[in-house]
């Protein structure tokens, strides 16, 4: 007997983005001493000027929960129509259960489909394109997507390569049907030989991803900051032109370039590499915001959209790369404004 495959394909769109930054403004001149840096450095070498920091009490998923009920809200929708939830992130501190299904508690959310994805920096856009696909496919009607990170209770405040750049806070959108493609196709891939190049390790040991663990310690996020630029600046600017190719467009049908926000330096080049029109408007979320990781894109589009209203319904170019190292791109029509 053959399978029949029962359930209809349908377009999908993002309906909508929720934002949520912790209320603590953390400036670089809380930070420089330790890291015998200064405010002037950060800014030249980053474009950081602040950052958020939750407070000791606020989780990561309370975030979440908060950027998704605004999502949700300006999806004209109530949590009850959500059916899958998928939460980007790299900084829940359980293994299981999923980040996902806290939030589905805290929003009352029942009987969704809910699970986390961990591509780091890349895991918003990873989750994006599984959301499209699987309204594509079929299998989910409403779907949470979710980037969210609480990366100030992992980092080692003396450690001159990332104390000043990771910071914390929650971005959501709400994937629905569409009429015609909103979302094109999600390009995704990965780098393993740099692996160890950005990794989350316990603090006072040489740990190598893969071996076993045979003593505990909080673990701290590391990273060789020029080996990831290298890579960022020189292999995502390819994967940048070939997103945009393969949904059938040039970068003079781009409105708006969100990527992920490491290093506005690797902004700049990632721009001027893909040969994007002056036309185009760039995501510089990380002056105010830090690196968020899995946050960082739905962050940076809120941010965008508020300040510029007239990008809602344009087409922009979403790319995220980070730790493994992993990348996922993908065009999208921002979310049309909310009634
Ligand atoms: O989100 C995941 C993806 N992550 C990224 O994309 C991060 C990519 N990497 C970066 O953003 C940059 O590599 C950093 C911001 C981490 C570092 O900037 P850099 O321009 O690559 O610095 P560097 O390591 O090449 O060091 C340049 C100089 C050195 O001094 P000399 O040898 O030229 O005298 C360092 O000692 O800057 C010095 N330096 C610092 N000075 C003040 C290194 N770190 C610092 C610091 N403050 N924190």
């Amino acid at each position: 007997m053959a399978i029949k495959f029962s359930t209809p394909t349908q377009n999908a769109r993002i309906l909508s983005v929720g934002a949520y930054r912790p209320p603590r403004v953390v400036p670089n001149s809380e930070l420089v001493e330790r890291i015998d840096s200064s405010d002037e450095w950060i800014q030249q070498r980053t474009g950081i000027q602040t950052r958020h920091w939750a407070a000791e009490d606020e989780s990561v998923t309370d975030m979440a929960v908060k950027a998704s009920r605004i999502a949700i809200e300006r999806a004209g929708l109530t949590p009850q129509d959500i059916d899958t939830i998928i939460f980007a992130t790299i900084t829940y501190p359980y293994q299981t259960p999923s980040a996902s299904t806290e939030v589905a508690l805290q929003l009352e959310i029942k009987n969704a489909a809910a699970f986390d994805v961990g591509a780091a920096c890349a895991g918003f856009s990873y989750s994006l394109g599984l959301a499209n696909d699987m309204l594509r496919s079929g299998s989910a009607k409403y779907v949470l997507v979710i980037g969210a990170e609480k990366i100030s209770d992992f980092l080692d405040l003396d450690d001159r390569a990332t104390s000043f750049i990771f910071a914390d806070g929650a971005g959501a959108v709400v994937v629905g049907p569409s009429d015609e493609v909103r979302i094109g196709a999600t390009l995704s891939g990965s780098d393993v030989e740099n692996r160890d190049a950005i990794a989350m390790i316990p603090s006072w040991t040489a740990y190598k991803p893969g071996s076993a663990i045979t003593e505990t310690a909080w673990p701290v996020i590391h990273q060789e900051g020029q080996k990831v630029f290298r890579w960022a600046v020189y292999e995502i600017a390819k994967v940048g032109k070939e997103v945009i190719a393969s949904s059938g467009l040039t970068p003079a049908d781009i409105a708006a370039f969100i990527p992920h926000q490491a290093n506005e330096r690797i902004i700049d080049s990632l721009a001027k590499s893909m040969d994007l029109p002056d036309s185009v408007v760039i995501a510089r979320d990380i002056r105010t915001t830090g690196n968020t990781s899995a946050a960082s894109i739905p962050l940076a589009m809120d941010a965008l959209l508020a300040e510029h209203p007239e990008l809602h319904g344009k087409n922009a170019l979403l790319i995220g790369f980070g730790a493994g190292l992993v990348y996922a791109g993908q065009v999208v029509e921002l979310p049309p404004q909310p009634k």
